[in-house]
């Protein structure tokens, strides 16, 4: 769908390809990790059955302190946003943008008017809980967003909870974010969802791994509008292996590494002159380059592929985001000859 000068279906995933340095897509690892490998390897024998979340469910609610009344397995986290726009009939959504559009893409289909609310470049897309219409009554954002990177304070989301409102937090990057700070993940609070993902830390998009944690009876109702055996049984064992505490400790050591990157890409974009917009905290940067249109095919050429910024809604054709990546000393040595 494209919605007047946003291509809402627009995914990094286009971007890449050609033998290009690939960082476009925010999934972290190449190849899922060996322990993981093995046990989706492991549950080959069982295919012949049909999958059973169960044990996912279980794995999920002790990894969050939740009940696994609280969870719902779903096909990555982008099938909780259709779910999410199906079983809350068309009512008034608003969205926080620029953030994913898949959550847009999902209302629309379902029929939702949708109200962009606006974060500004200048302040740093910090989240204004007073632009959100009080009329809304199921409100998207991301916790850290992509793509601006913004982590917002859980005192600022709670303040868009109210009296007959579902306020949806997309936490897919939470986990990269050493301490998960400002998560709503941790307790059941009424009318707050929380949709985590399994497939960037853990290399997994390809297999759809996420979940979402509510009251039950959101979960009940999503879990109404779900497609039978939507969560695969690869997808099922890929849940309790990577909720299980060394899981949680090794994704931990990865966000600690992760944010040292992202420290030294954010200091070599500055010390290039570019703008890095707001205060990154997830695994990629927003940067305004005049002209990024440009830069972004400049870059293809020296064998670097970065994400079009223009198909979020808010952003334009100056803006581009970068996945943050073990050594980017040749991406920003490329960076430098193309400015
Ligand atoms: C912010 C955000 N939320 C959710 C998703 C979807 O994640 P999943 O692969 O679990 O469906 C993405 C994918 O790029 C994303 O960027």
């Amino acid at each position: 769908m494209v919605d007047g000068e946003y291509d809402l279906l627009h995914h990094g995933d286009r971007e890449v390809g050609d033998g290009l340095v690939d960082l476009a897509v925010n999934v972290r690892v190449p190849e899922p990790p060996e322990w993981l490998r093995r046990e989706l390897a492991g549950c080959l024998g069982d295919l012949a059955a049909y999958p059973d979340p169960r044990a996912a469910t279980e794995a999920i609610a002790a990894r969050h302190g939740r009940d696994p009344a609280d969870v719902l397995p779903t096909a990555g986290a982008a099938e909780a946003f259709t779910l999410l726009a199906t079983a809350f009939g068309a009512g008034n959504a608003a969205v926080v943008h620029p953030q994913f559009t898949e959550p847009e893409a999902a209302l629309r289909a379902a029929g939702h008017h949708v109200h962009r609310v606006p974060l500004s470049a200048a302040d740093g897309f910090v989240l204004k809980p007073d632009a959100v219409p009080a009329e809304a009554d199921l409100v998207f954002v991301g916790n850290p967003t992509n793509p601006t990177s913004v982590l917002h304070p859980a005192a600022m989301l709670r303040q868009l909870c109210a009296p007959g409102r579902l306020l949806v937090v997309d936490e897919a990057f939470l986990d990269a974010v050493p301490g998960e700070p400002e998560s709503l993940a941790v307790e059941r609070l009424p009318g707050v969802v929380v949709v985590r993902s399994l497939t960037k830390t853990w290399g997994i998009a390809g297999l759809r791994a996420g979940y979402v944690l509510a009251e039950p009876e959101v979960i009940e109702r999503l879990r109404a509008v779900q497609p039978p055996w939507s969560v695969s049984t690869p997808a099922a064992v890929a849940m309790v292996a990577c909720s299980s505490a060394r899981a949680v400790e090794e994704a931990s050591r990865l966000a600690r590494a992760g944010e040292r990157d992202l420290s030294a890409l954010v200091s070599g974009l500055r010390a290039l002159g570019v703008e890095v917009a707001g205060v990154p905290r997830a695994p990629f940067v927003l940067v305004r380059i005049p002209g990024a249109s440009r830069i972004r095919l400049a870059l293809r050429e020296a064998g670097y592929a970065v994400r079009r910024g223009d198909t979020f809604p808010g952003l334009d054709t100056d803006w581009l985001r970068i996945a943050v990546r073990r050594d980017m000393s040749g991406f920003l040595a490329a960076l430098r000859d193309v400015l």
